[in-house]
């Protein structure tokens, strides 16, 4: 099985945007700690991160058909981008939506998500951590579904 997480803009910063908000750990640390968790649970992680709306979608393209199942932070597109949800139902890889601050108890503009009625599910407000959950939700799903993957 493989997994894709994908990050969005200003993602690239975490350990030092807004730390009080966002947290201490890089993005690199999550992803290292991302792809352990793959070798624990027996599938392959691949990660990427862009800040433009164009590559975030390209990704996802080059992903269809090569990932079983994408986990994804589109930072502030997840408010604004109906094209990103068109891609990500155009390669028709379940997704969950994960963001590490708790969305719905911070400005109104970023209480609606564009994502999540296209979503398996949606983790948010658990910080970095929130990453490995909707690894592991997503791997249970998964494998329900397809016991042989
Ligand atoms: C975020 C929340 C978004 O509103 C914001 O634009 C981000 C990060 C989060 O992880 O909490 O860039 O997705």
């Amino acid at each position: 099985m493989r997994i894709g997480i994908l990050n969005g803009p200003n993602l690239n910063l975490l350990g030092t945007r807004e730390p009080d908000l966002y947290g201490r750990t890089t993005l690199a640390e999550i992803e290292h700690r991302l792809e352990e968790l793959g070798r624990e649970l027996g599938v392959e992680v691949r990660c990427a991160q862009h800040n433009g709306e164009g590559e975030l979608i390209d990704v996802l393209h080059r992903w269809r058909g090569a990932v079983d199942g994408v986990v994804v932070n589109a930072g502030a597109y997840t408010h604004t981008s109906l094209a990103l949800r068109d891609a990500l139902s155009a390669i028709a890889t379940p997704f969950v939506e994960v963001h590490l601050t708790n969305v719905y108890a911070r400005e109104p503009e970023r209480r609606h998500s564009m994502l999540a009625s296209a979503a398996l599910g949606s983790i948010c407000g658990l910080g970095a951590d929130g990453y490995e959950y909707a690894v592991r939700g997503l791997v249970t799903r998964l494998r329900q579904s397809a016991p042989s993957v």
